[in-house]
């Protein structure tokens, strides 16, 4: 009876002498995402109308406390925000800038010309016809130049042209090809830098590490900068997924972008964490390719398995890792998106699955793979 006495009192000593030592040793505080990556790269968000306005208040206040760096998702876009060749509809552009502003953060606009989204009145005459070339360039210098000039000095950095480019590294047959040729990205460039020669002009697009693509955005960038027009960065927009892209074919794409005397950044990251459903396993982000839903296609209704997530966790550090070890030509790496509920990738290219691609899930929880660089130094 006394010696299991002794041992109890034992036991409460040593439980005391643990707490005591856990207590007195500093532990490492938690940095949030933008602290983590200080001085290497900013940390961005593209944000959704819903969050620039004030609606989704526990979205926000992460966005405020994680990131320092906005992207509009959808608002500026074309379709959006010049709906008719004569109007222009401001309120959620006007609402995202204030946001910005209003928390301090690096305000990014998406994006002046994509095929995609663009106001049908664009491309052609009150007849149906595609206009002619000097009425597309007009359109084209109207809608960059009162955008632009309406943001001057607030918005910090312009995606000019979107997507302009296949993955074999032809020119996109878009409208804007098919009426002006090669000519509309150049003529882009040259708008947006009038209407505000301080702002921060790229090119954005999908699929940067095919060899394809790659070469063609070098060729295109020379030739920019060949015209002496004013180019920062190109955006990787890194829509990614469990086995693609090849992690060497992304930093070959890295060093190319870098090598030709401009920076880069990750414009759209997002590791798409579901079964490929494209037949060839050639995903690319072309929002225009659409499947019908297959259950088998939907295989993590009720959480990833510990594998798949092993997975999915290595290929966010191979993306960060990549970014850090470049970080004096990266800019900024931008999630597309806050949390898992909230992607495009739950609808795209399949509606209604449940996916996993973002750094915050269905809780608001921001996902343990990133104290890989929130609790260390690195
Ligand atoms: O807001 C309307 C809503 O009123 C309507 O009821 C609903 C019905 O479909 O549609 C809503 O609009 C949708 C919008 O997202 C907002 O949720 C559009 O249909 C849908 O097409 C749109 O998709 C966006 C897509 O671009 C096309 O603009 C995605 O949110 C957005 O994440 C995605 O982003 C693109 C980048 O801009 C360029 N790179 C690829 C990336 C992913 O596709």
């Amino acid at each position: 009876m006394r010696k299991q006495r002794f041992t109890f009192q034992y036991i409460i000593l040593a439980a005391a002498l643990l707490l005591t030592s856990a207590c007195s040793t500093p532990q490492p505080a938690e940095k949030t995402l933008k602290e983590a990556f200080d001085g290497k790269f900013l940390m961005g968000c593209a944000i959704n109308v819903d969050q620039s306005s004030g609606r989704d208040v526990v979205a926000d206040s992460l966005i405020v406390r994680h990131f320092n760096s906005i992207v509009a998702e959808n608002c500026m876009k074309c379709e959006k925000i010049h709906p008719l060749e004569n109007e222009y509809f401001w309120d959620d552009a006007d609402q995202f800038v204030q946001f910005g502003e209003k928390n301090n953060m690096v305000i990014i606009g998406h994006c002046l010309l994509w095929h995609s989204q663009c106001a049908p009145w664009f491309f052609h005459d009150e007849k149906g016809n595609l206009v002619s070339a000097d009425v597309l360039k007009q359109r084209i210098r109207d809608h960059i130049t009162t955008i632009v000039t309406r943001y001057k000095g607030r918005v910090r950095g312009w995606d000019v042209v979107n997507e302009a480019i296949m993955d074999d590294g032809t020119y996109r047959d878009s409208y804007f090809y098919q009426i002006l040729g090669e000519e509309f990205i150049p003529f882009a460039f040259e708008c947006a830098h009038a209407a505000d020669p301080d702002a921060e002009l790229y090119l954005n697009d999908y699929s940067m590490a095919k060899p394809g693509k790659r070469e063609a955005y070098v060729k295109l960038i020379g030739q920019l900068q060949e015209k002496g027009l004013h180019i920062d960065a190109i955006g990787i927009q890194a829509h990614a997924g469990m086995d693609y892209p090849d992690m060497n074919d992304m930093e070959q794409t890295i060093q190319a972008y870098i090598g030709t005397g401009i920076d880069v950044m990750f414009t759209e990251l997002d590791i798409n964490a579901l079964p490929n459903v494209f037949e060839n396993g050639n995903e690319n982000a072309a929002v225009e390719e659409r499947f019908e839903y297959e259950q088998r296609m939907n295989p993590y209704v009720n959480g990833m398995p510990a594998d798949s997530l092993q997975v999915w966790n290595s290929r966010v550090q191979g993306m960060f890792d990549l970014a850090l070890k470049y970080h004096e030509h990266f800019r900024r790496v931008c999630m597309w998106g806050l949390c898992d509920q909230q992607s495009w990738l739950n609808d795209w290219p399949m509606p209604g699955r449940t996916n996993y691609p973002l750094l915050f899930d269905r809780n608001y929880r921001l996902k343990p793979v990133m104290q890989k660089y929130t609790m260390t130094a690195h």
